[in-house]
């Protein structure tokens, strides 16, 4: 298994970690950040590594092996942050938590991609499924097949900002009615032919299944409500002068990422208004004042990274 990690030399910039940090690994995917954060901390550091998919975690510490005296592993959601490190260092609490930076490197690994089974391409034929964690309950193939044309018109208007979505949540409860849908090949040639190829009279380069799927990965992993329960964690349990680096691959986790801290780098007055203890001064720095994205060199030779936007906060003060 192979997943080539983005924008390597830029994350290393911005976690500018040193001898002896505590670090968490929010995505540890295939370990290839992890490796190189490892090597940043030294001996004396310690990495924190969450990893929902229990194949990648396996895959991880098989290349992470040498390390592995310096890593707790935490086979769970992200959205466990807080929970599970401030519960494994039982004296220490929220205010004095000693993270001294966090990574997220958010959505798909290239296995999930290329392996069929995991459902999430439309490109190679699986179940149509789409768990990050396959004990997860909930299948895209559920959403599919038993959400109202309601439900399907918000989520694919809301997660995959499909301009057609309420045209496909029709033509999709008309045909389940008929057929249920069960296979990701099968539910990308059925949107291929009700939706068009051509958008603002242009041929789109995107195949029309595209946004659909992007909708359903996303409410089936709920990774919105996810990611922004997982920001506010991670300001709490960072330390005064820790810092956040954050890689999401759509605009709606950018928007995310970017709303929440802006949030704290300009926090309101009162505290009625804020989550947080204010006096209007700033919790958190921007470290990159734009996004920081991937050359057209790291494009050409990893094409999954094309839509990788990075942004890096320095955390200022106690909340
Ligand atoms: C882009 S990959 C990370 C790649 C990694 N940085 C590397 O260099 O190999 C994202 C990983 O995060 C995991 N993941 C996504 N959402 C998660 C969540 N909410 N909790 C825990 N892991 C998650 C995915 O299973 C995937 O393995």
């Amino acid at each position: 298994m192979e997943h080539l990690s983005v924008l390597k030399k830029d994350v290393q910039k911005y976690l500018n970690l040193k001898g002896g940090e505590i670090v968490v690994d929010a995505t540890l995917g295939l370990g290839g950040h992890a490796e190189d954060i490892l090597k940043s901390i030294g001996k004396s550091g310690r990495l924190i590594a969450f990893e929902q998919d229990e194949r990648n975690l396996d895959e991880a510490k098989k290349r992470l092996e040498d390390y592995k005296k310096q890593i707790d592993y935490i086979h769970d959601n992200f959205r466990h942050l807080k929970s599970r490190i401030t519960g494994r260092r039982k004296s220490v609490s929220t205010k004095e938590a000693q993270i001294d930076a966090i990574l997220f490197d958010l959505g798909l690994s290239s296995p999930h991609v290329d392996d069929a089974s995991r459902g999430f391409s439309f490109s190679k034929e699986g179940p149509l499924d789409m768990r990050f964690d396959p004990h997860g309950e909930l299948t895209a193939e559920i959403v599919v097949n038993t959400y109202s044309e309601e439900e399907l018109t918000k989520i694919f208007f809301e997660y995959g900002e499909e301009k057609m979505s309420r045209k496909a949540a029709r033509e999709i409860c008309s045909r389940r009615n008929d057929k249920k849908f069960s296979t990701t090949t099968e539910f990308g040639e059925f949107l291929e032919t009700i939706l068009p190829r051509k958008r603002s009279g242009r041929a789109s380069k995107t195949h029309p299944a595209t946004k659909i799927f992007q909708a359903l990965r996303i409410e089936v992993n709920d990774e919105l409500n996810v990611l922004k329960e997982t920001l506010e964690q991670s300001a709490e349990i960072l330390k005064v002068g820790g810092r956040v680096v954050i890689i999401s691959y759509h605009s709606l986790e950018d928007r995310i990422v970017k709303k929440f801290f802006k949030s704290l780098e300009k926090p309101p007055a009162t505290e009625e208004q804020s989550l947080y203890q204010t006096h209007g001064d700033p919790i958190v720095k921007k470290l990159t004042k734009k996004p920081v994205i991937p050359t057209d060199q790291e494009i050409e030779e990893n094409p999954r990274s094309r839509s990788a936007k990075l942004r890096a906060y320095e955390k200022l003060r106690e909340i």
